[in-house]
């Protein structure tokens, strides 16, 4: 029998000013399916998805929704259509709760009113339904991003959608709740649902997808089905060449310890922790989500004021009060919620690449227009990173192209010592390798740099030495001959 389509989406185009987002775009989804999108940054899937959520009018194209050719002009006929979409960047209403974020524009009635206590009852119950330990009645804004994420696949889940789309779901959840997703996903595709799937972690396809489509610069490639396929091949069909050393290092002798840090906590998540940083070293740090690294860094970077502990630069004991402080030191810290840390998406890419730059040496140096650009383009250049002019506003450039500019904001400084917080996170796999050509490059020029990630092998190719956190503490350190996952999770799980 001949698979039921859901969705056929033929010939799409779609520009922006100075960019062909969308070059005669075909994809289809099957009822039942899983079917993975795969691309470069920018190669346009958050784009195609827009196209279908009703966000964006396509210029060319038609869309069929089970043989039917439908006008997707706005999210309200995409609902209609049976389309629910969980988008890149969440859009929960942070200041309303759970469940009257759930229940958003269909609300439950009582009369002239929404009835508050029915719309609660009937969140939660979905939310028990599920298994999820969230409470209907708290504030969005007070949940951790997994946990907003699990609400909007309620939320999608709640309005009976034929058709879901994810995009990069997994980007900043747990191992936990990645599974959890999973297995919510096996249960939507066993009643018929088709599931559009993006994601940058090439792993998850085998475990969860059926089919694939790659798209590259906006056009599309190929549909394969995942069994019958293999990475190497959807890598080459992404970046258009073959990837071979997808990690650089070159170990090489350490310099003398830069920075060391003794029995740190922060009356929170940090727990006395300690540890030295030499120069020249790429640091590892693991642990499961919580382990308090970020929290640990965030001492070190003076974005938490009221630690107690030592911490000792080029041996001289400091008390680094503030992120300005910890600059003039010498540091940079790339944190890893860009959009709530840092990036302003309402301005161009030169504002956003030299901000802090300019911050700390506007007072000593005549600013330039010529070498606020040059700088801009250097690390435009340095890495990679896809935008039509230096002008454009970040808010426009596609997710991973975001982390790139924070990354070239934070090497703009100049720094002795560069703390990456998850730095490849929603990053596609060639620029993912070229981050670590240039992390590489970095170290061997002497600057010392810090790598938390939760991707175990990012850190065991990339670290001379890896130091594992459990519950604010360090467990332990292992050397680059001898980590392995298995001696990285036996000190990370409690
Ligand atoms: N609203 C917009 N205005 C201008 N350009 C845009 C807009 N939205 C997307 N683009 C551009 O369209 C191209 C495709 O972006 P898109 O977000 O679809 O990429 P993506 O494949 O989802 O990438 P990522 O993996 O980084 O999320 C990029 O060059 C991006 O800069
Ligand atoms: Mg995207």
């Amino acid at each position: 029998m001949e698979p039921k389509v859901l969705l056929k989406m033929k010939n799409i185009h779609k520009s922006f000013p100075g960019v062909h987002a969308l070059k005669s775009v075909d994809f289809e989804l099957r009822a039942g399916e899983v079917h993975a999108i795969l691309g470069e940054n920018g190669a346009g899937k958050s784009t195609l998805i827009k196209v279908l959520g009703g966000i964006y009018t396509p210029d060319e194209g038609e869309i069929y929704i089970e043989g039917k050719k439908v006008e997707i002009k706005d999210v309200v006929t995409a609902q209609k259509c049976g389309i629910a979409i969980i988008h890149q960047e969440l859009v929960l209403v942070p200041y309303m709760t759970v469940g009257e974020n759930i229940f958003l524009g269909r609300e439950p009635m009582k009369g002239k009113f929404v009835d508050r206590k029915k719309l609660h009852e009937e969140a939660q119950k979905l939310l028990d339904a599920y298994g999820m330990d969230i409470d209907a009645r708290t504030m969005v804004g007070k949940l951790t991003i997994a946990k907003q994420q699990m609400v909007e696949i309620i939320k999608a889940i709640s309005c009976q959608s034929k058709i879901l789309v994810m995009d990069e779901p997994t980007s900043s959840i747990s191992d936990k709740e990645v599974s959890f997703l999973f297995n919510t996903m096996r249960t939507l595709t066993a009643k018929g649902v088709g599931i559009i799937y993006i994601s940058h972690k090439m792993s998850e396809l085998d475990e969860i997808c059926d089919r694939v489509t790659v798209m590259r610069d906006g056009s599309y490639i190929a549909t394969e089905v995942v069994k019958e396929t293999t990475k190497d091949r959807l890598i080459s069909m992404m970046v258009g060449r073959d990837l071979k050393n997808y990690y650089t290092r070159d170990y090489a002798n350490q310099g003398e310890v830069i920075l060391k840090c003794e029995n740190i906590s922060d009356n929170h998540m940090v727990k006395g922790a300690s540890f030295e940083l030499r120069k020249g070293e790429i640091l590892g740090f693991a642990g499961l989500v919580g382990a308090g690294r970020s929290e640990l860094m965030k001492c070190i970077f003076g974005l938490t004021k009221n630690y107690t502990g030592d911490i000792y630069l080029d041996g001289k004991k400091v008390n680094i009060k503030s992120p300005t402080e910890a600059m003039r030191h010498g540091i940079a810290l790339v944190p890893e919620d860009r959009k709530h840390e840092g990036l302003y998406l309402i301005q161009s890419v030169k504002f956003n690449t030299t901000i802090e730059v300019l911050k700390e040496f506007i007072k000593f140096i005549h600013v330039n227009k010529n070498k606020e650009e040059e700088i801009t383009q250097r690390y435009i250049d340095m890495m990679a990173t896809k935008t039509p002019s230096t002008k454009q506003l970040v808010g426009k450039l596609s997710g991973g192209n975001q982390q790139k500019i924070m990354i070239g904001r934070w090497l703009a400084t100049s720094p002795k010592i560069l703390i990456l917080d998850e730095p490849t996170r929603g990053v596609d796999v060639g620029a993912k390798s070229e981050i670590y050509a240039i992390i590489n490059k970095l170290a061997k020029e002497g600057m010392s740099i810090i790598l938390i990630s939760s991707e175990l092998p990012e850190i065991i190719n990339m670290s001379d030495r890896v130091y594992v956190m459990r519950d604010g503490k360090v467990m332990g350190c292992l050397g680059h001959e001898e980590v392995t996952q298995e001696k990285i999770m036996k000190l990370a799980a409690r």
